[in-house]
């Protein structure tokens, strides 16, 4: 096992939900199956991936309450490999019910996919918890600014906390450092502060580009691979992170 995969960061906007569909996309590409589950209230991924929150009709909300994740799941519009259990309108932001429901619905359909990608929402309250116990790897999704660093003590420390209570599988993977742009001397010293805090092997490499297309990408709802070569650099490094973590969840 290790399958199962959350992205995370107390931290809003710095690319969880980018980084979530991204890597998805990029195991699409290369032929492998993907679930996306949408554990945020903003529904970003659900709304990327070509559904609407507002009309969605089982979502992690109800499989959060004991649904099967199997009436929640649906197709995504990007490619028959990526599919989706999106969030709705219903998903509440203090969701109150055990943290190993998630994991005892995703446990029964893992065998069909790859690697299951869950999109945390922007905080480290109950929903961030049942995303962390159903998860065998956590990875922290950062950007490198000063605010973008802040906080990322805390994340370790409910990582650290979901192992002890709830889940003695779940390992941190590393950190995704996303939005680094092309020439910064502010980006490159929240970058080496970042080393000093993780320490070097713990950052994935390559690290993602700040790139207009990524914007426009999410804005368009399309896949950041579906925009040829005006978007290699960044799919190029989305290939690679997926790469690394279908090794690692292969071991
Ligand atoms: N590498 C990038 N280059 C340029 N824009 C980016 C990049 N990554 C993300 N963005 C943009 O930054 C915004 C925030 O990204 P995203 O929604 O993925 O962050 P998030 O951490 O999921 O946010 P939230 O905390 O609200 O869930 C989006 O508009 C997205 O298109
Ligand atoms: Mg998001």
């Amino acid at each position: 096992m290790g399958r199962i995969v959350a992205l995370l960061n107390q931290k809003g906007g710095v690319g969880k939900t980018t980084v979530t569909v991204g890597l998805a996309s990029a195991a699409a590409a290369s032929g492998q199956r993907v679930l996306v589950v949408d554990l945020d209230p903003q529904a970003s991924s659900t709304w990327i991936l070509g559904h609407d929150p507002a009309t969605v009709e089982v979502s992690t909300a109800e499989v959060l309450a004991k649904a099967d994740a199997d009436k929640a799941i649906v197709e995504s519009t990007w490619s028959p490999l990526i599919d989706l259990l999106p969030a709705s309108n219903r998903l509440q932001p203090h969701e109150h019910g055990k943290p190993k429901r998630l994991r005892n619905a995703l446990e029964r359909i893992a065998d069909r996919y790859d690697a299951i990608l869950i999109d945390c929402p922007p905080s480290l309250g109950n929903l961030t918890t049942s995303g962390l116990t159903a998860a065998s790897l956590a990875i922290i999704v950062v950007e490198p600014s000063a605010l973008g660093l802040r906080g990322i003590g805390a994340v370790a420390d409910v990582i650290d906390e979901v192992w002890d209570a709830h889940n003695d599988s779940l390992e941190l993977a590393g950190v995704i450092v996303n939005k680094v742009p092309a020439i910064s001397g502010e980006a490159d010293r929240r970058y080496d502060e970042l080393t000093r805090i993780v320490g070097k092997k713990a950052i994935w490499q390559p690290v993602i580009p700040q790139r207009v297309i990524v914007n426009q990408a999410s804005g368009e709802r399309r896949s950041i691979h579906s925009y040829g070569a005006r978007s290699a650099d960044v799919t190029a490094a989305f290939d690679q992170l997926w790469k690394k973590l279908r090794r690692i969840t292969r071991a």
